[in-house]
């Protein structure tokens, strides 16, 4: 494929990505999600593909499943969490794409509940954060990519994420104006431990995960 080389660091080596937006069940037909697609995770796992790895995708959300890429579909933040847990100790890396949804129903009634009989307020508690969560069992050698969606203060946001999670970089999205969602060409502004690193794009998904590949390689190499 043109403009899709093996890169060396990463042949055989496994990389686990979360993709796509979580959705939180209220009831049997009501559900709370976000406008995330999933289209530049998919696109991170064909790219992490095409450059050698063994690619193993954690898929919320309705896209299909890349060709020649292991992908476990979940649907809420606590089944992302469990797909990953049981995966991430085999892995090198891991590239957190989700839109994982930060809060859930406290409960999930199981029959639909019927106008003017349910509660008419919703009480949300905390998802897990699966960054978080796996960064804490973080073993010598494995590294962790993260996204940071902002509307504003991108690059203060961006490092206070790098250092909770304690993540190798993060990637920052400007969302203003739903930039970011859907098929316009986007920027990703890596941050890492030195600071902001030059911007990626703009470009169309499939060429910028490629760019983000390209960038993680170089620094791994
Ligand atoms: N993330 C995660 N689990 C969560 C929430 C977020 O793994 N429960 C990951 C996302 O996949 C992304 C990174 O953490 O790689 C940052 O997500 P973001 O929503 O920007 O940050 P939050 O930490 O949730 O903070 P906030 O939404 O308040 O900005
Ligand atoms: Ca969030």
């Amino acid at each position: 494929l043109a403009g899709s080389p093996r890169l060396p660091v990463l042949a055989g080596r496994t990389v686990l990505i979360t993709a796509g937006p979580t959705r939180e069940d209220l009831d049997p037909v009501r559900t709370l999600t976000n406008r995330s697609t999933g289209a530049m995770g998919v696109e991170l796992a064909r790219a992490f593909r095409d450059a050698g790895a063994r690619v193993q995708l954690v898929l919320g959300g309705d896209l299909p499943a890349p060709w020649g890429v292991e992908t476990v579909r979940v649907r809420s933040a606590q089944d992302m969490l469990a797909a990953c847990e049981s995966r991430w100790p085999g892995a090198d890396g891991l590239v957190g794409a989700a839109a994982v949804a930060d809060q859930r129903p406290e409960r999930a009634a199981p029959e639909k509940v019927k106008k003017g009989e349910g509660p008419e307020t919703l009480v949300l508690v905390r998802t897990p954060d699966i960054l978080a969560t796996l960064s804490a069992s973080k073993r010598a050698g494995q590294w962790i990519l993260g996204f940071a969606a902002e509307s504003e203060q991108h690059l203060t946001h961006a490092v206070a994420k790098l250092a909770k999670k304690r993540l190798d970089a993060v990637l920052v999205n400007d969302v203003q104006d739903g930039r970011a969602f859907g098929n316009q060409p986007n920027t990703l502004t890596p941050v890492t431990s030195e600071g902001p690193q030059p911007a990626l794009g703009p470009l169309p998904k499939d060429e910028l995960a490629r760019a983000v590949v390209a960038w993680w390689a170089a620094r791994l190499g």
